[in-house]
């Protein structure tokens, strides 16, 4: 891209601290992250964790879009968008401004990555979430395409959805096939991406135990200047209540 993109690279104002992962489906993301989260836990940190796509506020429509296959690639791009801004507000901002830890399971970086394979212009996708703040720490998991292929398949899915293998570009009518070519893209993508946000890359082929050794020590170091604060996770509904609405919702 010519012009500076309009998406935030100066530290969020908060207490807390906003740690996120990237990566293809299979890459074991999630993998490492509830390792992190369970061991962050074990250190008396409060955490709190949220992921991709699972705003209550849009499910049922996007839901609906993906059974009869009526997304386009801007009706999924949006909705997405939708998903992430409900979930800044109410999930991510709240706990990070009470000095937690916040775990996210996929960040902006997904969308730059995934709806620009579908069709989507580099640069409406980042205005789009230039409302974002910029995470303490982002790790890029990085995997060739045939490993993620057969960590989905051995997985406890079992199979590929229509919409992760890419079934609505009709790339190829083998639903094996559409995932490697869709998501080989998308590996392209999240190589421009690492290196224009300064993703953390780790080797996501090694084994699982090596991988959350070197998060730990990443994060541990990363840690270092940071108090913990008594979060109010417990208590809800009066933890939720103490942050306003910012003024533009
Ligand atoms: N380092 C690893 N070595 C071998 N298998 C792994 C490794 N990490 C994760 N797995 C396995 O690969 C599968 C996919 O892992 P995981 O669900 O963590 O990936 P993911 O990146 O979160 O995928 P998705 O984007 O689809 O949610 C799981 O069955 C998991 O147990
Ligand atoms: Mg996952």
């Amino acid at each position: 891209m010519s012009e500076q993109p309009p998406v935030s690279r100066h530290p969020h104002p908060y207490t807390g601290k906003l740690i996120i992962v990237e990566g293809i489906d299979g890459s074991g993301k999630s993998t490492q992250l509830l390792l992190l989260h369970k061991w962050l836990e074990s250190k008396g940190h409060k955490v709190f964790f949220t992921e991709w796509n699972s705003s209550e506020l849009v499910k049922a429509t996007t839901k609906r879009g993906k059974k009869n296959k009526s997304l386009t690639p801007t009706t999924f791009s949006l909705l997405h968008a939708t998903d992430f801004a409900s979930r800044l507000y109410h999930e991510i901002l709240p706990p990070l401004k009470a000095g937690m830890i916040v775990l996210a399971d996929r960040y902006i970086y997904t969308a730059f990555a995934r709806d620009v394979v579908r069709g989507v212009s580099p640069e409406w996708i980042r205005k789009l979430y230039s409302f974002a703040i910029t995470p303490d720490m982002a790790f890029y998991f990085r995997v060739p395409i045939e490993v993620a292929i057969s960590r989905v398949i051995g997985g406890t899915r079992g199979q590929f959805k229509y919409y992760e293998a890419g079934m609505d570009m009709n790339l190829n009518p083998d639903v094996t096939e559409s995932f490697r070519l869709f998501q080989s893209r998308i590996l392209g993508q999240y190589e421009k991406i690492v290196d224009e946000f300064q993703l953390i890359t780790m080797n996501a082929t090694q084994d699982i135990e090596s991988q959350q050794n070197e998060m730990r020590r990443l994060v541990g170091e990363a840690l270092k200047g940071y108090k913990p604060r008594r979060g109010t996770h417990g208590r809800r509904t009066v933890f939720w209540r103490r942050f306003d609405e910012p003024k533009s919702e």
